[in-house]
């Protein structure tokens, strides 16, 4: 029933609070919202992101890898995903299939309100 999926708890399209504005930095921050793992980070022009937390490929958590720029390169064999949660770069490939995004838009990228007010 809207705007619950079966089995959920929470309605999936809404606002959540993930982290404080001042934890939000170039770090990856993992967190988990409604039962998915979440990367939050900040662009090299201070845009705010949060994409998926899980590598499609092996689930490796992203949160425990590294920004390549503003990409984050997973941790296990090296498939980039960009800021908008998109995969880039695969090693030993010199296409991508573009099959390979992060669970888009069920817990994928999406924007991030840093300034609000209640
Ligand atoms: S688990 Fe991420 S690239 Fe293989």
């Amino acid at each position: 029933m809207y705007p619950f999926k079966p089995g959920s708890y929470a309605p999936r399209n809404g606002w959540y609070v993930a982290a404080f504005r001042e934890e939000i930095g170039e770090k990856l921050l993992s967190r988990w919202i409604l039962n998915q793992p979440v990367v939050i980070y900040r662009k090299g022009d201070g845009t705010a992101v949060a994409v998926a937390g899980r590598c499609p490929h092996r689930h490796f958590p992203l949160g425990e890898s590294r920004r390549v720029g503003d990409a984050i390169q997973c941790g296990y064999h090296g498939i980039t995903f960009g800021a908008d949660g998109r995969c880039t770069f695969i090693p030993s490939q010199a296409t991508v299939p573009g099959v390979l995004d992060p669970c888009i838009p069920a817990c994928g990228a999406g924007p991030v309100g840093v300034d609000l007010a209640w």
